[in-house]
């Protein structure tokens, strides 16, 4: 990456003690929820559907930009036929019920991962939601969904590849904002924030490009207890972080940060 993309990733990056501009969440541990009150898994993910309407208000009400929610991994096709169903049921569901209160509040729904290979009835879905919403300036909820992202930055390579054998690239203008102009998050910033529910820590195929300087906080709890407290208190952990981009550490944090 040149030194002139570096600067702007910093400065257009929050400032320190700033509220973070994208949160991107990754809703794990309905299973366990599930199990530990011996419910079906199923009812872990529909209580998980609640807690994902929390976090949309509360991401309303904390004024923040862009939230991405990991819905549905590339690799959770995986998972027992009944358990997917189940999974994509929520989605339809969870699109049908809340769009209008969506649309309502002013959020822009987008929608990231592969479309191509989705039954035709959730790929009209996800259009439609984002359609709907296109002219909304509010919240903007990126919906993660059939994501993985090296399958992304495959896509990617793949785009840019096609243009060189077609003659309309020079390889040599191969670089960074090359590659990321292609992502599917293209036009969204790079994430602030990235929580993970469960107490796991990994991404798990999420953003791992996007992720390069984003700040990481784990909460131990499970996806549907998430709340605005929770939300809240994953910000207050972002905000004692110094973001230095490879550079030295700002002034203002030698004095503050402890
Ligand atoms: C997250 O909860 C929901 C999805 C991955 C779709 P899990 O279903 O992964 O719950 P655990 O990790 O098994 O507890
Ligand atoms: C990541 O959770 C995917 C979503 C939250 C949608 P998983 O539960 O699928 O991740 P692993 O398998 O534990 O890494
Ligand atoms: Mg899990």
């Amino acid at each position: 990456m040149a030194e002139s993309d570096f600067l702007e990733m910093a400065t257009t990056a929050p400032e320190i003690g700033a509220a973070p501009r994208h949160v991107a969440l990754i809703m794990d541990g309905n299973g366990r929820w599930a199990a530990a009150r011996g419910l079906p898994r199923f009812e872990g993910h529909r209580r998980g559907v609640e807690a994902l309407r929390r976090a949309v208000r509360a991401a309303i009400d904390l004024k923040i930009s862009y939230l991405t929610v990991y819905s549905f991994s590339a690799e959770n096709w995986a998972r027992p036929r009944e358990e997917v169903q189940s999974l994509l049921g929520l989605l339809h569901r969870f699109i049908r019920n809340d769009l209008a209160e969506l649309h309502g509040n002013n959020v822009r729904v987008r929608v990231i991962g592969a479309r191509a290979d989705l039954a035709p009835e959730i790929a009209d879905l996800l259009r439609e939601a984002e359609q709907v919403t296109q002219a909304n300036t509010g919240l903007t909820l990126v919906v993660a969904f059939n994501y993985g992202a090296r399958q992304e930055i495959a896509a990617a390579a793949r785009a840019l590849a096609e243009m060189v054998a077609e003659g309309r690239l020079d390889p040599e203008k191969i670089d960074a904002d090359a590659i990321a102009a292609r992502l599917d998050t293209a036009d969204i910033p790079d994430p602030d924030l990235i929580i993970r529910t469960s107490g796991e820590q990994r991404l798990s195929n999420f953003l791992l490009w996007q992720a390069a300087y984003a700040e990481f906080v784990f909460l131990p709890i499970l996806w549907p207890d998430f709340d605005h407290a929770a939300l809240v208190a994953a910000i207050a952990e972002y905000k004692h972080r110094d973001r230095r981009f490879g550079r030295v550490q700002p002034a203002r944090s030698a004095t503050t940060a402890s």
